[in-house]
């Protein structure tokens, strides 16, 4: 693992960057793709608070690539299975993650594997697979199962919870103890409400783009930054104690402590800290966001339920999955659920990027260092190749029907060298949580709820998610 790790941004001053982006604009030697280029603080609110159907207008004006100006910038995205190959996999190298317009997520992950690009991106993924091998994932089957029961224990018909809550807590628990073999009731932790510090961090993407330039008390800033370094304090603690007694696990933070190059150098306690903050991160947020939609699209489909009940009846030995039947996905009703939660709520909806060299794509140019997304969201909502985009259908994804689709059309964990590394363990715990959530309870949505649905910066239920519980229907 090549210990050095990537410069700080130049531009980590927001203002700075700004201009700096306009700038390189200013500079670009060939035209961007056609599209919406004109400075409107509206169509920057709007694609803030309601990203999807903006784009899908940009598809149906312009075709698979167009431009919007957002904010300061021209920002251009690519939609559509040709065009998140294009990004992922067969061009990948001529794209740089870490400037992309996401880069402020820097400030709270640090230089994480979602944040660090080229070499220094390949060696740190590198030391960091063991991790995410098979009988690693295998081993969390235990700690899925335990912290779901216990926090299914809380849970009596009648109640009225907010499930997103609900799973962000119990997610969190699990990646603390799975990951990275923190105990969640141990000293530092017990007095720490992780899940409101990730939600108070994580609040800072969802406020408005001035905002969020601005720095000093009382900024949205200040206050991701006060939540980063509450987290931060969970962290180097274990990392110290580790370092002090010598004790490893299976986990991950272990793998990091003995992460060496050739040379013997290892990692810094802040390299360390990157890591797992992004982990962390990423590890139960996405988690946390499908099974609320999930549980979402089942309550306004009994019909859904009823089959998943069914099946469980026939296969679920006292009602109680076996750790293999958790690992396989052998639950096919429950796998085609899974797929469309994920077609439709794809939780980390945009794949931000910034262009290395011009390039050609569709017919059009797009300039050196200039701002490019692809979107899951977006593509799995092209009626071309998702009939009918808005139904929840979950039919779309028997196998016959899933090999069919065209390469790049289904992309919920990215594609290519930065395919999400921790998909296994993410659809090893959905599954965990819903099949023991449907052997006991059915959930039912209080009749005036709307879901709206916010960016921040993956999406999720705007308010949460109110649900009534009930036990679980014959
Ligand atoms: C339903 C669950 C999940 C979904 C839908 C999901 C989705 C994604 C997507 C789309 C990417 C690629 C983003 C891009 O191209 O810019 C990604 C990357 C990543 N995910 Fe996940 N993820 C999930 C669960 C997890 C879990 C459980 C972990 C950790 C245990 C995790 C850790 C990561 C990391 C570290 C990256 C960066 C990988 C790299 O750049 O090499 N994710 N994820």
């Amino acid at each position: 693992m090549a210990l050095v790790g990537p410069p700080p941004l130049l531009d980590s001053n927001p203002f700075a960057a700004v201009f700096g982006d306009l700038r390189e604009e200013r500079s670009a030697a060939v035209p961007f793709p056609p599209g919406d280029t004109r400075f409107s603080l509206v169509r920057t609110k709007r694609f803030a608070e309601d990203p999807l159907p903006l784009l899908l207008e940009g598809y149906e004006r312009y075709g698979p690539i167009f431009t919007l100006r957002l904010f300061h910038s021209n920002v251009v995205f690519m939609l559509g299975p040709a065009a998140n190959h294009y990004i992922t996999v067969s061009h990948a190298s001529n794209f740089t993650w870490r400037e992309s317009h996401f880069r402020d997520l820097i400030g709270l992950m640090g230089d994480g594997l979602l944040t660090i690009d080229g070499d220094f991106h390949r060696r740190s993924r590198l030391a960091m697979l063991p991790g995410f091998h098979h009988e690693r994932i295998a081993a969390s089957v235990d700690v899925m199962v335990g912290e779901t029961t216990r926090a299914l224990d809380r849970l009596a018909p009648g109640d009225r919870i907010d499930l997103y809550a609900w799973t962000r807590r119990l997610a969190l628990r699990i990646a603390m103890r799975a990951l990275f073999g923190l105990d969640p009731d141990g000293a530092v932790a017990r007095f720490l409400d992780a899940a409101g510090l990730f939600e108070q961090a994580l609040s800072f993407y969802a406020s408005n783009y001035a905002l969020r330039m601005l720095r000093g008390p009382y900024t949205p800033w200040a206050r991701m930054q006060r939540a980063a370094r509450s987290l931060d304090r969970l962290i180097y603690s274990e990392i110290s104690s580790r370092r002090g007694t010598g004790e490893r696990g299976e986990d991950i933070l272990s793998l990091l402590l003995d992460a060496h190059d050739e040379d013997g150098s290892t990692l810094t306690d802040l390299q360390i800290r990157d890591e797992v903050m992004t982990l962390m991160f990423a590890g139960h947020d996405t988690t946390t966001s499908t099974v609320a939609f999930m549980f979402y699209e089942l309550a306004r489909h009994p019909q859904i339920v009823a089959r998943l009940l069914a099946e469980q009846d026939a296969q679920l030995a006292d009602g109680r999955p076996t750790a293999a039947q958790l690992m396989s996905g052998e639950l096919a009703e429950l796998e085609l659920v899974f797929d469309e939660t994920l077609r439709k709520y794809p939780p980390a909806w945009v794949g931000p990027r910034r262009s290395i060299d011009s390039f050609e794509f569709a017919g059009h140019t797009v300039p050196a260092r200039a701002f490019v997304n692809y979107s899951s969201w977006a593509s799995h909502h092209l009626p071309k190749v998702f009939p009918e985009p808005s139904e929840f259908r979950p039919e779309r994804f028997t196998p016959d029907a899933k090999a069919a689709l065209p390469k790049g059309a289904y992309v919920p964990f990215g594609g290519g060298s930065r395919t999400c590394i921790g998909m296994r363990f993410g659809q090893l715990e959905i599954r965990t949580i819903a099949m023991l959530l449907l052997a006991r309870f059915t959930l039912s949505l209080p009749d005036d709820f709307r879901l709206e649905i916010r960016q921040m910066p993956t999406i999720s239920p705007k308010d949460g998610l109110p649900v009534i519980v009930h036990p679980r229907t014959a």
